[in-house]
């Protein structure tokens, strides 16, 4: 069996991939050598190479792909603490090898003492820090259920099995990696130092680990076998559930052993649509993300994009009018459909696209109207990462923390950061405002309701064969940032590491700004859109894209971590 592992410092820097393992021909049956980062069999891509591997060793051992993105997951846990998670939500989409599709929505919950108002101080003012830096922005965590719910229905291998690497992990230590030293650098500068439990679990007697040296987390390995030994009641009954409770308690949170208990992950129907002849298969609500990448996918396809350059004036400017309608639609309609009806036929229907159509000015920027709804910039502190395996069973999960390292609190005794998800719902009923608060009821607080996500995870299929599997963080701008890698890859025709690694923008209809990446337009794009009405604003990374495509004709595997994640890797064989 032949081994592919490409770590992104060697694919940014020397493009050359270690190959390890080689017990088999490292050529494809026609001979052809594989490139770089391809494999002919399975692939896992992530934000860290460690779990990757962990994912691709469960695959060759015959494990599917769900089994695979299970414990890449549950590994990121150990060696992505910024976003990798047992203490956060996410979601799965997964595509069979017959077309058929399926999500599974592991979304945090509100606590049951949860209310519209509970973001407000004691003077009845909207308080930031209470719904985003408090014991009472923690949603009761989902990853543990959503990863059993999946292997039930969908696994094949042995639970113990997908969570033991991470145990190890977690146990015998981690050599610290670039990336890792640099997240927690950053993290114990700010605010992560206030939580003794986070300092004794990151730090070497409140140092921050560096790049060499060995980090174990003893307290997580033991949070892990309970998962391993007991599956989901390891997390949600007992000694965790007992240990989060207690420190909700300490910090004024509002998660009971009871709320632990009553969580549950759903499966739920993907939404489905079409560009251009492919299918497109991603998340429905309660995040937003499937119905907005269909929606502004349908307005382009009224456009010929690819007779617009990449990144050109015009293509800026008919991708961002449709994410500027998209995103108006966000803010209007959407929230958990347990509570509130979306409506997602409408919205992803090729009709409604031709109506939209008609309001974009072929050479001027839209208005966006702030006495509507306004929507904060956010940056890359979620993780995405895709799988595919032998078969052609292909996952796409995106996870989450919120903030990088969620709340910053770790469990004491438990070893896992808590995420700050409760953010995500809106801030004060009624009071939306122009600096980025939104009051309308569809995303309100209410108990056992999920808060409304943007997370994207994607897969794209032609012919009814598997052609991609996409995603990525960055809060409102992952759903941008997916429409971009599938706009690469379908109408630039772009390689997938290319349409990973291409520069990419964001509009997301309130505040009106078009946010490039560095280096994104030259300034006579820039001057051009200006002309045009628009503002723009270039600096910093948008998302990290870890995708993987599928070669049509030779089955390959070829797998895309993104250059803007430091650890990031992809493992195949
Ligand atoms: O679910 C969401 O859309 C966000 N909680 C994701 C957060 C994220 O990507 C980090 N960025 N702020």
């Amino acid at each position: 069996m032949r081994s592919v592992i490409v770590n992104r410092t060697q694919r940014a820097g020397t493009a050359v991939a270690l190959l390890l393992a080689s017990a088999c021909s490292a050529a494809p049956a026609n001979g052809t050598p594989l490139p770089s980062g391809t494999a002919q069999s399975a692939m896992v891509v992530s934000a860290s190479a460690v779990a990757s591997q962990a994912g691709r060793d469960v695959l060759a051992a015959g494990g599917n792909a769900v089994d695979a993105a299970i414990a890449t997951g549950f590994a990121l846990a150990v060696t992505y603490p910024v976003a990798g998670n047992i203490g956060g939500g996410g979601f799965m989409v997964i595509r069979f090898p017959d077309g058929r599709a399926t999500a599974i929505d592991f979304r945090e919950m509100a606590p049951r003492a949860a209310t519209p108002e509970m973001f407000t101080d004691a003077t009845g003012a909207y308080s930031s820090t209470i719904h985003h830096d408090s014991h009472k922005s923690v949603g009761v965590p989902g990853t543990v259920a959503g990863f059993a719910m999946a292997h039930k229905k969908y696994g094949k291998a042995e639970w113990t099995r997908l969570v033991d690497p991470a145990v190890r992990l977690a146990s015998d230590g981690i050599d610290v990696t670039a990336g890792f030293a640099g997240a927690l650098s950053w993290g114990m500068s700010e605010e992560l130092k206030k939580y003794p439990a986070t300092v004794s679990a990151y730090t070497k007697d409140g140092t921050p680990y560096v790049v060499g040296e060995r980090i174990r987390q003893p307290d997580l390995a033991r949070s892990l076998s309970r998962i391993r030994d007991q599956g989901q009641d390891g997390f949600y009954r007992g000694e965790t559930a007992r240990l989060v409770a207690e420190e909700m308690r300490r910090g004024g949170g509002l998660i009971t052993e009871d709320d632990m208990a009553r969580y549950e992950a759903k499966e739920r129907a993907p939404i489905r649509g079409t560009y251009r002849g492919y299918e497109v298969i991603s998340m429905p609500p309660p995040s937003s993300g499937g119905v907005a990448l269909v929606e502004m996918l349908n307005i382009l396809e009224g456009y010929d994009l690819a007779a617009a350059n990449h990144n050109s004036p015009r293509y800026v400017h008919l991708v961002t009018e449709a994410m500027r309608r998209a995103f108006l639609d966000r803010a209007r309609y959407m929230g958990d459909p347990d509570f509130t009806k979306p409506p997602i036929e409408r919205l992803t229907s090729k009709a409604y696209a031709a109506e939209l159509r008609k309001t974009i000015l072929d050479d001027r920027a839209s208005p966006s109207a702030p006495a509507q709804v306004a929507q904060r910039y956010e940056s890359n502190q979620t993780t995405h990462y895709s799988v595919v395996d032998a078969n052609g069973m292909a996952v796409s999960v995106t996870y989450t923390l919120e903030n990088a390292f969620g709340l910053g609190a770790v469990v004491p005794g438990a070893g896992f950061l808590l995420n700050n998800e409760m953010g995500d719902f809106n801030g004060k009923p009624g009071v939306t405002d122009s600096t980025g608060l939104i009051g309308t009821d569809a995303n309100l607080a209410r108990p056992g309701k999920r808060m409304l996500s943007s997370m994207t995870p994607t897969i794209l299929a032609k012919d009814g064969k598997l052609v991609a599997v996409i995603g990525s963080p960055g809060g409102r701008t992952i759903i941008n940032t997916v429409l971009q890698v599938v706009l690469n890859v379908i109408d630039s025709r772009m390689p997938i590491q290319e349409a990973v690694n291409a520069r990419r923008f964001h509009h997301q209809w309130l505040p009106d700004w078009v946010f490039g990446e560095k280096d994104a337009f030259p300034p006579a794009t820039v001057a051009s859109l200006e002309a045009m009405g628009y503002r723009v604003r270039l600096g910093g990374d948008q998302g990290t894209a870890h995708s993987i495509f599928v070669d049509a004709r030779t089955g390959a595997r070829i797998g895309a971590p993104d250059p803007r994640d430091a650890d990031a890797g992809a493992a195949g064989y």
